[in-house]
């Protein structure tokens, strides 16, 4: 058995609001929900074929299926991978609007996680609708989600303030850039703008001495500059092989961004082993045009942390083969920014009362365990 896969399945390509932004057209969003068979056929061979597998529900709105079909997905995911054999687990990634408290309170139940996409102060730019009403009519117990921020053109320099307003409630967030696919290209921020702001948001928190919650991705660059990778994030770094994604119609993709044609993997309709859809052409598009572009870095000085980068991302830049695109150049200024901020504490040993726990606690165990790479 491989031991873990990240399964992102698209229930449905239909969405309850109209963000301006998303990589799906308003012509791919539309009514059309995925079957539970093909459902039940990718858990099935998801479990024979995997330890453990981490099932990520996106769209589309997810939740814009009734809560009777997570009730079935839970079903076949004990019924495969055993009742609480900490073998599987689950996100839901909202826009939010339709929570409630009887959906949180089955989702605590569950042990499955909540990612609601929304930029705090900023939501307005890229969102119609406003999800604090709905979070609003929650009580603390059942208010349990991280937020994913999409960082436009508009709001790339207020990224402390979206951090800011997140903090203040203890919620963990996410900042990602919006990625010229589908209707995002006129709102992708512009890349030194982007640094500049993230960069801004990385250093209140890096001395943040009170913060309850890690800011991502910067928590996981330090994670993965001191050695301590987190196996199947993705922010970043290559994820083929790694990752599988499953649209309403059972085509397979490598990625839940919108991918072109070229990379389908076929249809979950006609193999019998996910082994299958990574030998398809489709992926071999991917992988060879991946290939081809981190064959490009290899004097890149962080290439061991980067990879060549998203292929996704690459692909909406400067093509899939060729690096130096937004996210490569952003990666390189973010990337040596915090990793020069923790060798700094490494080579310099200050008083590690200055930093925010989650550094604090990173270093210490760096300096426990000396076992992984020096710098
Ligand atoms: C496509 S949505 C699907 C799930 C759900 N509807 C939601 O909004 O969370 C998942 C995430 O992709 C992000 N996204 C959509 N279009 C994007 C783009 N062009 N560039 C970067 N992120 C994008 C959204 O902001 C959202 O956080
Ligand atoms: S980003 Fe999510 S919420 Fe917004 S339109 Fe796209 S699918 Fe819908
Ligand atoms: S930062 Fe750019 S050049 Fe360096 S490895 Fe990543 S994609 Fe390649």
């Amino acid at each position: 058995m491989k031991p873990h896969i990240t399964i992102v399945i698209k229930p449905t390509l239909f969405c309850n609001i109209d963000c301006k932004h998303c990589y799906h057209t308003p012509e791919e969003r539309v009514k059309g929900e995925i079957s539970i068979e093909r459902v039940e056929k990718l858990i099935r061979m998801a479990s024979e074929e995997y330890q453990t597998a981490w099932f990520i529900w996106h769209g589309g709105e997810p939740l814009t299926l009734p809560m009777s079909f997570y009730k079935q997905v839970m079903a076949l995911e004990e019924k495969y991978f055993g009742k609480n054999s900490m073998r599987y687990g689950n996100t839901i990634n909202t826009n939010g609007i339709l929570l409630n408290k009887r959906f949180m309170a089955y989702c605590r139940e569950k042990k499955i996680n909540i990612g609601v996409s929304y930029e705090g102060p900023c939501n307005g730019i890229l969102r119609a609708e406003d999800v604090e009403k709905t979070l609003r009519t929650m009580s603390d117990k059942d208010n349990k989600y991280s937020v994913g921020a999409t960082i436009s053109k508009e709001s790339a320099s207020r990224q402390r303030e979206i951090y800011e307003y997140f903090r203040e409630k203890d919620i963990s967030v996410s900042l990602s850039p919006v990625i010229g696919a589908g209707c995002g290209g006129p709102y992708v921020p512009d890349t030194d703008e982007f640094v500049k702001g993230s960069i801004e948001a990385y250093d209140k928190w890096f001395y943040d001495k009170t913060v309850r919650v890690p800011l991502m991705p910067f928590y996981q660059y330090i994670m993965n500059y001191l050695g301590e990778p987190f196996p199947s994030d993705c922010a970043h770094t290559s994820c083929l092989t790694k990752w599988l994604c499953m649209y309403p119609d059972g085509s397979l993709y490598p990625c839940a961004k919108a991918c072109p044609k070229s990379f389908c993997m076929g249809n979950i309709d006609d193999i019998d082993t996910i082994a299958e859809a990574f030998q398809t052409e489709g992926f071999g598009n991917i992988l060879a045009g991946s290939i081809e572009r981190r064959d490009k870095c290899a004097s890149c000085e962080i290439f061991k942390y980067c990879n060549g980068g998203c292929s996704v991302d690459a692909c909406y830049e400067n093509g899939l083969e060729n690096n130096g695109g937004a996210s490569c150049e952003a990666y390189k200024a973010i990337f040596s920014h915090v990793a020069g901020s923790i060798q700094r504490i490494l080579d310099e040993e200050p008083d590690l009362d200055e930093f925010n726990p989650f550094v604090k606690e990173a270093v210490i165990s760096k300096l426990i365990n000396p076992k992984t790479v020096s710098h």
